[in-house]
């Protein structure tokens, strides 16, 4: 079928302008007719030829509460209209003032928290972590610039979150990153090198951090980070007792423990916060995502009362940092009226509930598929992990195997995430609106598109 003219015209603007992120371009360019996403209303979204999609990953893990909320959109242009900027630089705004309040009232880093707004995911983990380093100096501590965050973890782009990543891939090209970034195993429960095939964890992750702190000296590391339930590697939830070690080393040392809670806050996991499953209480917290349901885009981090609080006083006192964007009015009303939705709908219950009925269908329809090795995660936040041997847990090779399953998926309609940063999984992270009929086409999606696969590998 010819293309009708505006998309020509869309399609030869890709060619020539456009630059994807995380995207080899030269695949954009040779593809003929390059999906471009137009419309979405609930967890639905269509092409500019308009074929509709479930949304599986709501956007990039942040549309919680669906598409086209008229709600939002109004908060929005209200603010809009009253004011359209105002400097985080010099003043207070109104939204910002209540969203502020609102977080610190929400968060388990503490009622009495301060909260420091940017504009995304990967400013709120540069802004944690120099806050965490600029804290230890204020109480004393000059020697503490190193921190302590995870491998294969996914801390955002700019140069302090890179080095705290731990994906090598995308590390290299831009060392040397900030120094001091030291890496611990993940507590993987499928995979770990120590205790995968015990039938408990044998703590050793945690010794691992232990041994960590004791060779590099406490009174050298600044900060932890972790991701409650890591999406590098397919939603890997840590053993229970896992962050409350975490918690009593970082305690014991002085180190401030951050949680990344970019994809996990604001009902991702089945809890408000990622966090909460495990009942410890963070020093600080990083937030962006969900936090408006990425209809305006704004990050975050809480801070603890005890840390904020070595920043007032002196001029010789205040965190030198600053971000044009940070705290826009507008993003603040969005982040308003999309915590508005959360609580009154109920999103965090239901992304609890429909979570289980996600994995529970997952399980009835694919534990018998000899290429499904693992089904995990918590919430609406759900991984499959891919091996060619059940037993030996052999993982499944991915590179372009995991373009296949992704073109295959779109075929019949579903957008998820097709990853092999670790070993290849799918993985889904719906918006929390999402329907169990909408949850039935998705399971017998992959169904499908895994039996595909099966038989193109012989299996
Ligand atoms: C856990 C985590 N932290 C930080 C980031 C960076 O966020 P952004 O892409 O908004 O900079 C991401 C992005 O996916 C993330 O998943």
């Amino acid at each position: 079928m010819a293309l009708a003219q505006p998309d020509l015209q869309l399609n030869q603007a890709i060619k020539d302008h456009t630059w994807l992120h995380f995207t080899q371009m030269k695949n954009v360019i040779d593809d003929p007719s390059p999906m471009v996403i137009a419309r979405g209303e609930g967890s639905t979204v269509w092409d500019t030829r308009g074929k509709a999609y479930i949304d599986g990953l709501a956007g990039l893990f942040c549309v919680n509460v669906g598409y086209g909320r008229q709600e939002i959109i109004d908060a929005i242009t209200e603010q809009l209209h009253k004011i359209s900027y105002v400097s985080p630089f010099s003043y207070p705004n109104e939204p910002a003032i209540e969203l502020a309040a609102k977080l610190a009232s929400m968060s388990p880093v503490g009622k009495d928290a301060r909260v420091f707004f940017v504009t995304g995911g990967s400013e709120a983990v540069e802004s944690a972590l120099k806050i965490a380093k600029q804290y230890q100096r204020l109480r004393g501590f000059e020697g503490r610039y190193k921190t302590i965050s995870r491998r294969s973890a996914y801390h955002g782009t700019t140069m302090g979150a890179l080095s705290v990543g731990g994906l090598t891939g995308i590390r290299k090209a831009y060392e040397p990153l900030v120094p001091g970034a030291r890496h611990v195993p993940i507590p993987h429960r499928y995979r770990c090198d120590y205790c995968a095939a015990m039938q408990d964890c044998s703590g050793q992750c945690t010794r691992e951090i232990e041994n960590l702190i004791e060779f590099e000296d406490p009174a050298t590391i600044a900060a932890t980070i972790m991701e409650p339930v890591q999406n590098s590697g397919g939603c890997i939830v840590p053993p229970m007792t896992y962050y409350p070690e975490v918690r009593r080393l970082t305690r014991e040392n002085g180190i401030v423990m951050i949680m990344d809670e970019v994809i996990c806050g604001f009902g991702r996991t089945g809890k408000m916060f990622g966090t909460e499953h495990w009942g410890v209480q963070p020093d600080m917290m990083t937030l962006a995502k969900g936090l408006t349901s990425a209809y305006y885009p704004l990050g975050a981090v809480i801070i603890s009362k005890e840390i904020a609080d070595t920043f007032i006083g002196a001029e010789s006192q205040k965190l030198l940092h600053g971000i044009t964007f940070g705290g826009h009015p507008v993003a603040a009303a969005a982040a308003l009226a999309n915590l508005a939705i959360i609580e009154r709908e109920h999103l965090v219950e239901q992304a609890a509930e429909k979570g289980e009925y996600l994995k529970a269908e997952l399980h009835k329809a694919l534990d018998h598929h000899p290429s499904i090795g693992d089904i995990r995660g918590a919430g609406l936040f759900v991984g499959l992990e891919f091996v060619t041997d059940k037993e030996t847990r052999q993982p499944m090779e991915g590179g372009p195997m995991m373009g296949w399953l992704s073109d295959q998926l779109l075929a019949r309609g579903l957008i998820c995430r097709c990853d092999d940063r670790l070993d290849p999984v799918i993985q889904l992270s719906p918006p929390l609106v999402i329907t169990k009929e909408e949850i039935d086409r998705i399971v017998a999606t992959i169904q499908e598109v895994v039996g595909a696969l099966e038989e193109e590998l012989h299996m």
